[in-house]
């Protein structure tokens, strides 16, 4: 029997190193196959594709799609009843981090051409597990657990009626939540954890009168970072729209600043200095955003907005790990240099992580934002509204259109 829930490792090393991935898997000779549904085999479902890169219209229903094969013994199948939108679905639909991910992806799910098309997209899923690999432990995991996960983005999406993740990548499902609330928390929920407790250092026991800076509060990965840190007691700041204010309050923030009502680093100035800056923003932040932090106190800026996967897609693998690492060694030396540390923050893909998250939300510490839901039917239309931006929370589609006992 596999270890079935492995502690996460860092989305860089998963890349890195592609042939031994952070989920241990085997493959058994007898291990790929089909679902069986009332004795007869599924071997298509319907699903949303691209089958190239492109502005929406490469979006193409089809009720053919391949159904997912479960490939190694600790993967399980899942009916998906919600995916989640994310900013990276649109970068994705446009060719975004091909290159890489085409390191990344599980050879024997690339059909013969070698091409990664048709590509299903949604990395947010919450939905009922059909169906478990030979190594899943019913302890763990059986047939009808309802769960959520966010999808790595070299697998295929949840914009899918079943999906095949690993058994590491899936957790179970916060009892008080639908599917659809569900479906708005994984992705930024394991990006948030990634660049906060792994990156970052923070943790609930640390936080307490913390004082963090989060520039972007309002949209995925900012509303769920604010409950996360209020609920460990950290002190938190926002930048934010000023008609985004009243959303961030509600979800406990201590300090808004309005970065529409002039250069907001002037405001931000004024303030008591940060113990951790976590940058959702990008762009000129970084020439003034470290300045907000205690220096020589192991205070922390943490960026989500970094050119790791344009520098791959745009050198290859090799030259652009290469410029990656030369970029983020000299900014960390430089800062270092000013008693401040810089670094780069990534999603990962984290079953164990939800695990805990599931259990604050259950406990009524993160409630999910879900700011507009859309049929199957919409996903283009979903798509646009993650695309034009100014989320307030999360958009989610809802998939499945059997009987849903949360919802
Ligand atoms: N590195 C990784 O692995 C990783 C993972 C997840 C996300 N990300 C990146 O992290 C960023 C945030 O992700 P997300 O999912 O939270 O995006 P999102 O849901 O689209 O939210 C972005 C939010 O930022 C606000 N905003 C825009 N410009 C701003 C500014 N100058 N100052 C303050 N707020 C501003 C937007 O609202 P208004 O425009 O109305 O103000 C919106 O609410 C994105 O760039 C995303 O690509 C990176």
């Amino acid at each position: 029997m596999l270890p079935l829930r492995q502690s996460a490792c860092s989305w860089w090393s998963c890349l890195l190193n592609s042939r031994a991935p952070c989920v241990k898997t085997l493959v058994h000779g007898d291990q790929r196959r089909l679902f069986n549904t009332s004795n007869s085999r599924m071997t298509i479902m319907p699903a949303w594709v691209i089958d190239r890169y492109g502005s929406n219209d490469v979006l193409r229903f089809t009720k053919n799609a391949g159904f997912p094969i479960i490939n190694y013994p600790n993967e399980v199948v899942v009916q998906v009843h919600a995916a989640g939108l994310n900013p990276i679905d649109v970068s994705m639909r446009g060719g975004y981090g091909a290159a890489t991910m085409a390191m990344k992806r599980d050879p024997l799910n690339i059909n013969q051409s070698g091409s990664e098309f048709p590509l299903i997209l949604g990395r947010d899923m919450s939905g009922v597990i059909m169906e478990c690999g030979l190594d899943v432990a019913p302890a763990y995991f059986k047939e009808g657990d309802e769960v959520w996960a966010a999808i790595p983005p070299w697998k295929q999406g949840s914009l899918a009626e079943f999906v095949v993740l690993s058994a590491n990548e899936v957790s179970k499902k916060p009892k008080c939540l639908s599917h659809i609330e569900a479906a708005a928390v994984p992705y930024v929920a394991a990006t948030a954890w990634s660049a906060l407790v792994n990156t970052g250092g923070l943790n609930k026991d640390n936080c307490a009168k913390k004082r963090i800076l989060i520039l972007g509060g309002s949209g995925g990965v900012g509303t769920f970072s604010i409950q996360m840190l209020k609920a460990w007691g950290a002190h938190v700041t926002v930048t934010c729209s000023q008609n985004a204010e009243r959303l961030v309050r509600g979800l406990g923030v201590d300090h808004v600043v309005d970065y529409t009502a002039g250069p907001v680093e002037v405001p931000l100035r004024a303030l008591e200095k940060f113990d951790l800056v976590l940058d959702n923003v990008g762009g000129d932040t970084e020439s003034w955003a470290l300045g907000l932090l205690k220096p020589w106190c192991g205070a922390k800026y943490v960026t989500l907005v970094t050119p790791f996967l344009r520098n791959t897609d745009r050198l290859g693998i090799a030259d652009g790990m290469l410029q990656t690492g030369v970029t983020v060694a000299s900014k960390a030396l430089k800062h270092l240099s000013k008693g401040v540390h810089y670094r780069w923050g990534m999603f990962a893909p984290n079953g164990l992580a939800l695990d805990d998250i599931s259990e604050m939300v259950d406990a009524g510490k993160i409630r999910a934002v879900v700011e507009e839901e859309f049929t199957f039917s919409q996903v283009p239309q979903a798509m646009l509204k993650v695309e034009k931006g100014h989320a307030r929370g999360k958009t989610v589609v809802k998939i499945s259109s059997g009987e849903d006992s949360s919802e």
